[in-house]
């Protein structure tokens, strides 16, 4: 892409006059490599832009173009120079005799690019590559690994002809139940927020942008366009805005999306409060903004999308917006300073878009490429949870696979989040790629799955799923029989359990989705009885949206392999990890509570019903700030599966762990350094994720036991093989939220460290550093955020120590 094109006759002035400080001589190539073109630069030249335009012109860019609701298919936008069929949306370009700005595509989204694989009249196909849901990427641990797959990521957008990836998505997994939980990364912030400031350094490495999403609170999707979540202050910041805070800390993205639901009373998308003095003035955020889809009541209330702008929500999506905003500025409610505003933020981005630039994009991204990586991050971000002598599976031995699921397998979500690959590997297909399997087995339920399973139509254009309830093994002949000579034929067996999730629904602690359906018990237990009584091992691989119950069947299995939805190479993924090919190096980025009544929100989600209308209205954050793994350190309660725990094929050791360097007393702008060495003990090569957790002493503020600070993963060690790694925690990472103060603090005292390979730090040797004064970090906004009037902080947040 060429790097900076004029679009229009002003720019040579604006280059000339506006910015001349900025650009020495724009027509010599040789400094133009000297200019800065940072968001200021772009930010002087949109301010051109727009000065130029008539209100009406401006009207148009802050508001795309809309959906016809009798196709449900985006309206045309203004000056749009090429399209790509499918995108979710548009943002509107200006054609007249002066400007010749060409309107920008965006498109889904966080599981890969989400446009349409094929084309009315066209021959050619637009497939994208389905890369694993985020909560397997989170699982790798390996930022440079998500920069690789954002990057590769970016290469599709580009290539597709598209602007802006509505994505990463970026929610914090508050409850194992929320439908889109398999787009997030973690319950955890520092996780979520540097796995997504890696995917947004990939993605935009070319040149084009991505959304971080959905800012913030959108943890249910129960009711999702109204609830209101009612939390206080603290509770918000630390939890469920850090990882956005990180990500435009360290990669500032082009842009943001609002969510849908309220925060304490009022949708986010119109809090100023939250929009421009957290994000913007607070955070340094200098990119875009814009509303989810239809979010904020805008088909419901003509004066939202004038709040919306108002709040700093600069762009509204999909739009059509125009005539309530013009009523809104005929009434007084909406300036046109605001306006201008809203449009410079939108086009400092826009000028970087491939689009404006008139990029010839190729439609033919290097998808092989982008497969053999998919299939990596695959195998690298699975998770093994058990392993009794079970795996790896040795290539001589024969393997007899159960379950409806290796035929019905999920390469990801519905909804927003899917992506149209051109195939998806089954887990079938996977192992039969790689080791002698009982064909008679597969055979059995290829035919079940054809003559049971449920079509579910596609959402968001998207192709139809299917459910198929399990097949029976007790009293059914045919598969009794099936299994009966696969105990004598075969060495080992494999049960693959699924569980599909998508936008629009939250999930439900019931049988067939948190718990194993009937079906699914009678079979781990016959297979198991049967394995069992010949000496010989069963495998349960979960290809799952995000956490079910594992602590009614877990002593059934020898080995489970949490293989999450690995996108459109699970089948290989799956087989590479069980073969020993690739040794297991993911650990969960979300605790599995042995329960779902320990999750410290079960009794809160999805909402209270107020108005008895059959949806939750209310959405209480009584855990507050101790969700996840916070919780269960700090009020000991027992899990199934700690959060950044999973197994290896070999056997990692920690040692010298140290604080090599302490410059807190610098205040803000200190930080201290951990290192500690890693050393594969055991006798195959493998990779550590090891990880920071901080025990912080309470002065004025309660703090959960232990908080994740910083992580890091050993590169490839052979056996025996030793590395030191290195840890940076500054003092914004390690503060916490004063709301009484508004201010972000380190308190005093002495911090216990655990340089630890899970959040299970019982055996970990700790090491100590000191804070001699309270640091403030930083000074907030007054009052942001504030409980309703009338709320009582004591009757939202109950569970505290
Ligand atoms: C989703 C967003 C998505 C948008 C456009 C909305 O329903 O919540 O995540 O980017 O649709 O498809």
């Amino acid at each position: 892409m060429s790097d900076f094109k004029p679009q229009l006759k002003i720019v040579t002035m604006a280059v000339a006059v506006a910015i001349s400080g900025l650009m020495i001589g724009c027509n010599d190539n040789s400094s133009e490599k000297a200019t800065v073109k940072d968001d200021a630069y772009y930010k002087s030249l949109a301010e051109q832009l727009v000065s130029q335009m008539s209100i009406s012109e401006k009207l148009d860019i802050v508001s795309g173009p809309g959906m016809d609701f009798t196709t449900f298919a985006n309206n045309t936008p203004i000056n749009l120079v090429s399209d790509a069929s499918g995108v979710a949306g548009y943002i509107n370009g200006v054609k007249n005799d002066k400007l010749d700005i060409p309107a920008a595509k965006l498109a889904d989204g966080p599981a890969g690019l989400r446009i349409n694989g094929t084309r009315d009249g066209d021959s050619g196909t637009y497939y994208a590559t389905a890369w694993p849901i985020g909560s397997l990427l989170a699982s790798t641990w390996d930022t440079a690994l998500i920069e690789e797959v954002g990057k590769a990521t970016g290469e599709e957008v580009k290539e597709y002809g598209v602007d802006i990836l509505l994505a990463p998505g970026m929610n914090i997994q508050r409850n194992p139940l929320n439908g889109r939980n398999f787009e997030y990364y973690s319950e955890d912030p520092v996780v979520t927020g540097k796995i997504g400031a890696a995917m947004v350094e990939g993605v935009e490495s070319n040149g084009v942008g991505t959304t971080i999403k959905h800012f913030f609170g959108n943890n249910s999707e129960t009711n999702r366009n109204y609830i209101n979540d009612i939390g206080e202050p603290r509770t918000f910041r630390e939890i469920y805005l850090r990882g956005f805070q990180i990500a435009v800390d360290e990669a500032q993205p082009w842009a943001v999306m609002t969510s849908y639901n309220k925060v304490n009373g009022t949708y986010v998308n119109q809090r100023k409060d939250a929009v421009t003095n957290i994000l913007r003035d607070e955070w340094g955020f200098n990119g875009l903004v814009m509303s989810d889809w239809f979010a904020g009541n805008v088909m419901g209330d003509s004066e939202s999308a004038a709040a919306q702008l108002n709040a700093g929500n600069d762009l509204i999506e999909p739009g059509g917006q125009k005539t309530n905003l013009q009523a809104s500025m005929d009434a007084g409610s909406l300036t046109e300073a605001q306006v201008t505003q809203n449009a410079v933020h939108i086009l400092t981005q826009v000028q970087k878009s491939p689009s404006y630039n008139r990029y010839a994009f190729s439609n033919n991204p290097d998808l092989n490429a982008h497969a053999t990586l998919a299939r990596k991050a695959g195998a690298e971000g699975m998770v093994l949870l058990k392993n009794s002598a079970a795996l790896p599976i040795a290539n001589s031995k024969t393997v007899a696979t159960f379950g409806v699921n290796q035929i019905n397998t999920y390469k990801g979500g519905t909804g927003s989040g899917d992506v149209h690959a051109a195939y998806t590997v089954t887990i079938a297909k996977g192992l039969a790629n790689r080791f002698t399997v009982n064909s008679d087995l597969q055979d059995y339920y290829t035919t079940y799955f054809a003559t049971n399973k449920v079509e579910h139509a596609g959402s968001f254009g998207g192709a139809s799923t299917y459910s198929c309830d399990e097949a029976l093994v007790t009293g059914n002949t045919e598969l009794s029989t099936l299994l009966t000579t696969a105990v004598q034929n075969n060495d080992v067996a494999v049960i693959s359990i699924g569980r599909q999730a998508g936008e629009g629904a939250d999930r439900t602690n019931a049988k067939g989705d948190y718990l194993l359906s009937d079906q699914e018990t009678d079979m781990i237990t016959a297979v198991a009885d049967a394995f069992h009584a010949q000496d010989k091992k069963v495998v349960v691989v979960l290809n799952v949206n995000g956490v079910i119950d594992t602590t009614a069947w877990a002593d059934k299995a020898d080995a489970i392999l949490l293989a999450y939805m690995g996108g459109q190479d699970t089948g290989n993924a799956v087989a590479d990890v069980l073969s020993g090919d690739v040794n297991p190096s993911g650990k969960l980025a979300q605790t599995f509570p042995a329960s779902y009544a320990d999750v410290p929100s079960s009794t809160s989600f999805a909402g209270v019903d107020n108005d008895t209308d059959g949806t939750p209205d209310d959405t209480y954050y009584n855990e507050g700030i101790y969700v996840g793994y916070r919780y269960y350190t700090t009020f000991e309660k027992a899990v199934s599966y700690p959060f950044g725990f999973g197994l290896s094929y070999t056997t990692f050791g920690y040692s010298n762990a140290a604080v090599t360097e302490n410059s807190l007393s610098k205040g803000a702008k200190g930080s201290v350094t951990l290192t500690a060495t890693i050393t594969n003990t055991g006798s195959v090569a493998g990779k550590e994720a090891a990880q920071v957790y901080v025990s912080a002493p309470e002065v004025k503020l309660k703090k959960p036991v232990i908080e994740l600070k910083a992580f890091a993963k050993t590169s490839k060690l052979d056996a025996g093989a030793v590395e030191k790694l290195t840890f940076n925690i500054p003092a914004k990472i390690l503060a916490s939220f004063d709301q009484a103060n508004n201010q972000w603090i380190v308190e005093p005292g002495t911090y216990k460290a655990y340089v630890s390979p899970s959040s299970n730090v019982t055996d970990t040797t700790l090491v100590t550093f000191t804070v001699d004064k309270e640091i403030v970090v930083s000074n907030t906004t007054a009052g942001a955020l504030a409980l309703a009037d009338g709320v009582d902080a004591a009757s939202v947040t109950t569970i505290s120590k």
